[in-house]
């Protein structure tokens, strides 16, 4: 069956909804599920968490899984483990129910994470991939927006259920929308099923350079072993590090103090509860809107430049946030609004969506599951080490604790500066080749240097 590139393009991203409507959807919902399960403070901390865990090992598995099975089943199991999730969560009788559910969910919002930013790029023509590719973040803070919304509509009823349960409906369309998408050409070509992924490249290209790619595909990967040994090369080394360092930095940065938490940080400065809720939906729509312009600043503007961009807004708006809201009286409440918006335009148009993108790009074909994977675990545990201290550090240090954010956005820029190699307008094929010469170059330099001793 012919398939709508568009299509395939939005059902290829789908995933990244309920990544960001499972994440999002909790800050509203604890409040209800409190009440009505007697939760202790630990047994919320533990509620709201445990999907952190979760996508830690969602992660850890399925990069991996989709190198080995395909990157086409493991979304779609992906979206069969987000329905059983969802269900769970909604039904859960008691405590330890919900977390064991939540934990579940979590492991389909790790998989998520990994998997549709590596088809994504995977499927995507190279002018536009950076474009493609974020459609991704794109999902994932519609998501985050919808589950506001949704936590709005349900908080006079408090239906904590409807909340959680909800997430089954993208989840059934995302389950549905994958039994006809194709598999990535890039995969199959790795698989030596060459004439599959000869049509699904002509579909996608409308029978425009396929050979050319295929050509590049099948040079790039001649030689090449997979997997865990593959991994452990040398000249992999450079895209784990960059890989792994902007997973952890966008986490340590302090997104999710703002995302997960910025009506406890907005009622801290003296707003009321509705400019809390006001506020929060504020960010959500922000984040949307200025993740729209990203998608188109990303190929243009290129993803370098706009790392660079983003670690010095950001670290502003947390130094201001830090230092400001000290001076300020009544004021205080409107600066730190202020900031915190600021700093959200800055993340949704730079961090938030590069390093997705640029995770799905920079590790070759033989490991690119297992490479994004292993990124994507960073990127949870360091959110997990961040979201869990966050209130505890806020409540010792007050605002101020922003500054130890903003300073991690400093040294976020020195790492983007030293280690980031543009990926704009590039194939696939192209960045893994300069890998490989750059270690070439590195080892020929250390050699000469040997023999001049
Ligand atoms: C980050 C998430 C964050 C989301 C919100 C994503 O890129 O990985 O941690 O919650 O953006 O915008």
């Amino acid at each position: 069956m012919k398939i709508n590139n568009a299509v395939i393009y939005f059902f290829g991203a789908l995933g990244g909804l309920l990544f960001g409507y499972d994440t999002g959807v909790i800050s509203g919902a604890i409040l209800y599920i409190k009440k009505s399960l007697a939760l202790t403070p630990m047994a919320e901390g533990i509620v709201v968490s445990s999907i952190l865990v979760g996508a830690i090992i969602g992660a850890a598995v399925s990069g991996r899984l989709s190198d080995k099975y395909g990157r086409r089943i493991n979304v779609m199991i992906a979206a069969a483990i987000f329905c059983i999730g969802a269900i769970g969560t909604a039904l859960a009788p008691n405590t330890g129910i919900l977390i064991l559910f939540r934990i579940v969910l979590g492991v389909a919002v790790g998989c998520a994470s990994a998997l549709v930013p590596l088809y994504l790029s995977e499927m995507a023509p190279a002018k536009i991939r950076g474009a493609l590719s974020s459609l991704n973040q794109l999902m994932i803070v519609t998501g985050i927006l919808i589950a506001y919304i949704i936590n709005y509509i349900f908080a006079p009823i408090e239906g904590w259920r409807w909340m959680l349960g909800l997430a089954l409906v993208p989840g059934i369309i995302l389950l549905i929308g994958m039994i006809f998408l194709p598999e990535s050409p890039r995969w199959l070509l790795k698989q030596n099923r060459e004439s599959e992924a000869r049509k699904i490249l002509q579909q996608l290209r409308k029978d425009v350079g396929v050979e050319e790619e295929i050509a590049d595909i099948k040079k790039a990967n001649s030689q090449e072993t997979a997997g865990w040994k593959m991994i452990k090369e040398k000249w992999i080394r450079p895209a784990l590090v960059v890989g792994i360092g902007l997973a952890v930095f966008q986490q340590v940065i302090g997104c999710n103090t703002v995302i997960y938490y910025a009506p406890t940080t907005i009622t801290k400065v003296g707003l009321g509860d509705s400019a809390a809720l006001l506020g929060t939906i504020g960010i959500g729509v922000l984040n949307v809107l200025v993740t729209i312009l990203a998608v188109w600043l990303m190929d243009k503007v290129g993803r370098k430049k706009l790392l660079l961009v983003g670690s010095i807004g950001m670290a502003v708006c947390l130094f201001a946030l830090g230092f400001l809201s000290k001076f300020g009286g009544e004021a205080s409440g409107y600066i730190t609004l202020a900031c915190l918006a600021a700093y959200i335009v800055f993340f949704a148009a730079t961090w938030g969506p590069v390093v997705w993108v640029m995770l799905g790009e920079i590790f070759p074909l033989g490991v690119r599951g297992l490479g994004i994977g292993i990124s994507s675990v960073a990127n949870w545990a360091a959110n997990l080490l961040v979201s869990l201290t966050f209130p505890s550090l806020l409540a010792q240090f007050g605002n101020m604790l922003f500054i130890v954010y903003g300073i991690m956005g400093i040294i976020s820029f020195i790492f983007v500066s030293k280690f980031v190699t543009e990926t704009k307008g590039r194939s696939l094929e192209e960045i893994e080749m300069d890998l490989k010469k750059k270690s070439l170059v590195r080892s020929t330099k250390t050699e000469v240097k040997q023999s001049a001793i």
